[in-house]
């Protein structure tokens, strides 16, 4: 049982529903449907997800996936110790037996022989093979997974199988629309709202560029740091250059585009 308490978020987190998804999260708990949540970065996934298993009462467990990944990295493996070898769970495994939510971030990044291990988690044998093990552990009753991913990286080379993707339902996130991301930055940061509604102005302007010279606009992330740079005091124009722009582009042009896009809503002097 502490396996489950360390894991279970002790306190609310601030969530900003935006469209039904809190209510489909829950039908699809109440399912227990594996879901998938797409969407670009910094808009609101992880914090969605740590809002939905404080909601639940559940515990969360989540894995940042990556290229390099096994799937010993996920289930477990035999360590090596001074009394001869010990199984080890991995955060999968774990999840599966105290009945956690399992968030794998970004899993496109896994390969998909790593990826393959949730297969039979995640249809109605609901069951994880422990082969090194010889182990078949039966998932608790609230085990659900969840994974997320940005569909704008794709390649061709890095997508889920469709037999992977078809063992989800999915919720499509996006930047919240100006007037809730303006709340949530002042919401966040305890900047005045007047100056959350600038900066999403500001990001107004990246995100249309997206597909025109960036790979992806500015983030509610992004908007986030600025808000907390200037609540320390940086003036706005540096403030919004450092947070929103430099780390978003290596492109002069775009850069001074972006440049001028603070200058007109926080005025050249810096105000
Ligand atoms: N709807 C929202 N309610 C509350 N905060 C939000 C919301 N959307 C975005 N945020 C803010 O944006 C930040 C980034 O969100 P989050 O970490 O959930 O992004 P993400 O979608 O998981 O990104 P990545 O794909 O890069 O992991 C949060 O820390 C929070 O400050
Ligand atoms: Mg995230």
């Amino acid at each position: 049982m502490t396996d489950h308490a360390q894991y279970l978020i002790q306190q609310e987190p601030f969530y900003q529903p935006l469209h039904q998804e809190v209510e489909l999260y829950q039908a699809a708990w109440d399912e227990r449907l594996p879901v998938m949540i797409k969407g670009p970065t910094g808009c609101g996934k992880s914090r969605f997800v740590e809002y939905m298993a404080w909601k639940l009462g559940r515990p969360l467990i989540t894995v940042a996936c990556n290229e390099d990944m096994t799937a010993s990295d996920l289930v477990g493996r035999y360590l090596l110790d001074a009394d001869g070898t010990r199984w080890l769970d991995g955060p999968l495994t774990t999840a599966a037996r105290i009945g956690a939510i399992c968030y794998l971030d970004e899993i496109v990044e896994a390969r998909q022989d790593t990826t393959v291990v949730i297969h039979p988690l995640t249809d109605h044998r609901r069951t994880l093979p422990l082969d090194k093990k010889g182990e078949q552990v039966a998932a608790h009753a609230d085990f659900q997974l969840v994974i997320s991913y940005n569909p704008g990286y794709q390649s061709l080379m890095k997508d889920l199988k469709q037999s992977t993707k078809q063992r989800f339902a999915a919720l499509h996130f996006d930047y919240a629309d100006p007037d809730h991301e303006a709340d949530i930055i002042a919401r966040e940061t305890g900047t005045p709202r007047d100056q959350a509604v600038r900066l999403v102005k500001i990001a107004a302007t990246a995100r249309n560029l997206k597909g025109h010279g960036l790979d992806e606009g500015i983030s509610t992330r992004l908007l986030v740091y600025a808000a907390r740079l200037i609540n320390r005091d940086i003036a706005p124009r540096l403030a919004c250059r450092m947070a929103l722009v430099d780390p978003i582009t290596d492109d002069a042009e775009i850069r001074d585009t972006l440049y001028h896009a603070i200058d007109a809503v926080f005025g050249a002097d810096g105000a």
